[in-house]
């Protein structure tokens, strides 16, 4: 089954095709970073009149890459949510009207259960059960999976997503956005004795999150350190250092509870923050010292892509789900745990 998949949940329009029979075929994206920095953080109606303008281009170009015309396709699969709803709206319409005009089923597919799948397109997949550390722009969420669709919450933060948090302290050390991957560039070059942060919620049982408090306690730290006029190049970096060190071991010790609690011993790791260097070795380390192992996306699948949509989209078309002809989905906010299996 040749599958088209379709990601416009935020600012990156993503589109690949993924064949059940030949794997991964073709994907490409266009991320419109460049287009939100000018306002520090996503604008959400310029984002979806972007995926507007992108979308059926970058669709031409995925085709054209694998050698096929529009009607050798099988299904077309898109984010139904959570997401942006302009912005779902765009891949949802589009999906929608390409599978009417090609009588081919069309499925809105759970943009973290493609994030949490996303793994399952390298060589060496890991095989259920696993515990998943989703970690991206909007969600911190641990989950049991025993199967596709199979998914039990564990805990999740209860405020700022650990992305968000990233992105946030990079504003505040005047990084320009999206911060994460600048502020953990400049974290390589601080010194990780110099500050050191707190580790919210890890002095008490649970698998929960909370990174907003250890906002403000950057912020506190980096007046601090304009007040005594040292706010300079190394004193930005050692900040950075010690923020992402304080996030970093805050996932690595709910990941080893997670683990403990579950005797599970494959750990995925899934999202924009799975991308963090740091928070690799750490979890390397901690899943080699336990005999577990740590299974990640390729580094351009670690944030939103297609490919990833069209997989998890591929997994349930080929169970025979779709959605109801003419009825496209778009939900800003949806639990992964409500969704059932294939
Ligand atoms: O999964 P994603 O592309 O979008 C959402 O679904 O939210 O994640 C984007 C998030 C952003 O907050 C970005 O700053 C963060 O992932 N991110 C990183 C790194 N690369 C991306 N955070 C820390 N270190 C990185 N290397
Ligand atoms: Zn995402």
């Amino acid at each position: 089954m040749r599958v088209l998949g379709i990601e416009t949940s935020c600012d990156e329009t993503g589109v690949a095709l993924f064949d059940t029979a030949h794997g991964l075929v073709a994907d490409a994206l266009y991320s419109q970073v460049a287009m939100h920095a000018d306002y520090g953080g996503v604008v959400p109606e310029l984002a979806s009149r972007d995926h507007t303008r992108r979308l059926l281009p970058l669709i031409q170009q995925v085709l054209d890459e694998a050698g096929l015309q529009r009607r050798e396709l099988d299904a077309i699969a898109y984010t139904a949510g959570p997401g942006l709803v302009g912005a779902l709206m765009v891949g949802a319409a589009t999906a929608h009207g390409m599978a009417r005009a090609l009588g081919i089923p069309v499925l809105g597919v759970h943009h973290m259960e493609g994030h949490l799948l996303a793994p399952m397109l390298e060589d060496e997949p890991p095989d259920f059960p696993f515990v998943a550390l989703l970690v991206s722009g909007g969600h911190t969420q641990l989950v049991d999976v025993h199967g596709v669709g199979r998914y039990r919450l564990l805990g999740e933060s209860v405020d700022d997503a650990a992305g968000e948090a990233f992105d946030k302290a990079a504003k505040m050390l005047g990084l320009a956005y999206p911060g994460g991957p600048r502020l953990a560039r400049l974290a390589e070059r601080g010194d990780p004795s110099r500050l050191r942060f707190p580790r919210p919620m890890t002095d008490r049982p649970g698998l929960d999150f909370s990174f907003s408090g250890l906002k403000t306690h950057t912020l506190t730290a980096i007046r601090k350190l304009e007040a005594e006029g040292g706010l300079d190049d190394q004193a930005r970096a050692d900040v950075a250092r010690a923020f992402e060190e304080a996030v970093v071991d805050t996932l690595v010790i709910k990941c080893r509870r997670a683990l403990d609690d579950t005797g599970l011993k494959r750990l995925v790791v899934a999202g924009g923050v799975s991308a963090n260097r740091r928070l690799r070795e750490r979890l390397e380390s901690e899943t080699h010292k336990r005999g577990a192992r740590a299974y990640y996306p390729r580094g351009r699948f670690c944030t939103d892509n297609g490919a990833m949509i069209a997989y998890a989209g591929a997994q349930r078309l080929l169970a025979g789900e779709h959605d109801e002809t003419g009825i496209m989905k778009a939900v800003p906010r949806w639990p992964l745990d409500t969704l059932g299996q294939p």
